[in-house]
């Protein structure tokens, strides 16, 4: 059984929304692998640097869609991006100083975040994203 296990109650319904969200779990589990296995400083760099990037990338594309539909809860769902991209920043800032065990905290906080997010914050915009189109 993987680390971050997607399933139906993840699913928003969305075939967009669905599918970035599989790839953030897959990034979440290649992160998670690569630390329990303990890969040096390099390959969990770079799963890290993948896992930020496709994160805000992923942030930027709902919140595109959020705005192409006048979406009523933009500010409230894009805030929940931005705080949860500046404690990813903070983390992998701590990784760039030389703490690699916090790559660990990185994947542990996107599973609990993520599951949290989709299930209750995605899940409503999906709904809206899917009358809209
Ligand atoms: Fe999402
Ligand atoms: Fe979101």
């Amino acid at each position: 059984m993987a680390y971050f296990e997607w399933g139906d109650d993840l699913t928003v319904g969305n075939e967009f929304l669905d599918s970035d969200h599989q790839k953030l779990i897959s990034l979440v589990n290649q992160l998670h692998t690569a630390t329990q296995q303990g890969e040096g400083r390099t390959v969990v760099g770079e799963i890290l640097d993948e896992l930020l990037d496709y994160t805000k990338d992923h942030f930027q594309r709902e919140e595109s869609h959020m705005q192409r539909i006048s979406y009523a809860d933009y500010a409230a769902h894009k805030s929940e991006h931005v705080s949860l991209v500046n404690e990813v920043m903070a983390l992998k800032a701590q990784f760039d100083a030389g703490n690699i065990s916090v790559a660990a905290k990185v994947s542990q906080l996107l599973r609990e975040w993520l599951s949290v997010h989709i299930m209750k914050t995605d899940k409503a915009f999906a709904v809206r994203l899917n009358a809209a189109t």
